[in-house]
């Protein structure tokens, strides 16, 4: 990953637990399990992209990082309820025993329940600091809005849900597409949607921000996708093989590893000719997608 990517990443690690709210010791068990799962590494691919998008859009960082660290919480809690054995089964993750696997399955249920929440507390009681500032509040309450549309039953909850009745099916490609772009690259839009209404971005920028992010997250899901049948365990922190065991839909097993290779590439040229405006300002993001397609190469 390119030193921006790392600079973003740093800041997001430094403060990922700065926004949980201190939980009575009664509970603490809650606190535990959820600072285990995200402690426990992680690409941190959102938050840096909300980060980016706000910085991108001539916005202050610092005043992100409610929204950076609640869409890693979101996403977190993805994980942790993908992994439980009604969902995908996973004992590994992010190198680690998996939540459910540390934690027992009911609170692994309630970590996820947990970040879910904490997630919107978060992003509210920044809101609560602009009652002031009707400007700054509105963009606030937008990128609010954006994590919650995309994370739920129209986003990645729905993408979840096609997926596991996706399973053991012949889908259609067109089936298959609404599976990854809702699981995934609905809260990879999200990112940068929020990101990007925190910066104050104009309508064209979203745009081409949007654009960008969807293609970024169809081709996130393809290597994701990809690399559980040619990728390395260690390497990668979770069980691979695992989508042929559970009769997954994918794109290798609906296309092929050659032709899923060449979406990847049309979708690279996608995300990258979305920036084309910007193109002197945008090579964050172009690099990005770029190295993506690297990781399967
Ligand atoms: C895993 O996401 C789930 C998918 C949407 C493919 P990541 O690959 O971003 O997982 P972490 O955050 O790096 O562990
Ligand atoms: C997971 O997709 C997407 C979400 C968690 C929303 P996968 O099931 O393919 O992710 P991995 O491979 O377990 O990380
Ligand atoms: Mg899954
Ligand atoms: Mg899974
Ligand atoms: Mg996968």
């Amino acid at each position: 990953m390119n030193s921006e990517f790392n600079r973003y990443k740093e800041i997001v690690e430094e403060h990922l637990l700065d926004f949980i709210p201190e939980i009575d010791h009664k509970s603490i068990t809650i606190y535990e399990a959820m600072k285990y799962s995200l402690t426990a590494g992680g690409k941190r691919l959102r938050p840096v992209l909300l980060l980016a998008a706000c910085e991108f859009a001539g916005g202050d960082i610092n005043r992100a990082l409610p929204y950076a660290c609640a869409i890693e919480y979101i996403h977190t809690y993805s994980l942790i309820h993908d992994d439980m054995p009604e969902m995908d089964n996973d004992d590994l993750r992010r190198g680690m025993p998996t939540n459910h696997k540390m934690f027992g399955n009911a609170m692994a249920l309630l970590a996820g329940d947990g970040l879910l929440s904490t997630a919107f507390e978060v992003m509210h009681k920044d809101e609560l600091l602009y009652f002031d500032d009707s400007a700054k509040l509105k963009r606030r309450i937008r990128a609010t809005y954006e994590i919650s549309k995309y994370c739920g039953c129209r986003g990645m909850v729905a993408g979840q849900v096609a997926d596991i009745e996706a399973e053991g099916k012949q889908c259609s490609k067109e089936m298959l597409d609404y599976i990854h772009i809702n699981k995934t690259a609905a809260l990879i839009m999200a990112a940068v949607r929020a990101g990007a209404h925190l910066g104050g971005a104009d309508d064209q920028m979203m745009e081409a921000l949007t654009l960008y992010a969807e293609n970024l997250g169809l081709a996130f899901q393809i290597v994701d996708d990809i690399l559980d049948v040619v990728g390395d365990e260690a390497t990668l922190g979770k069980k691979t093989g695992a989508d042929l065991e559970n009769n997954k839909s994918t794109y290798p097993a609906l296309y092929g590893l050659e032709a899923s290779q060449q979406r990847l590439l049309e979708l690279t040229e996608n995300a990258v000719n979305a920036l084309a405006d910007y193109y002197d300002n945008a090579e964050f993001f172009t690099q990005l997608v770029k190295d993506l397609a690297v990781r399967v190469n």
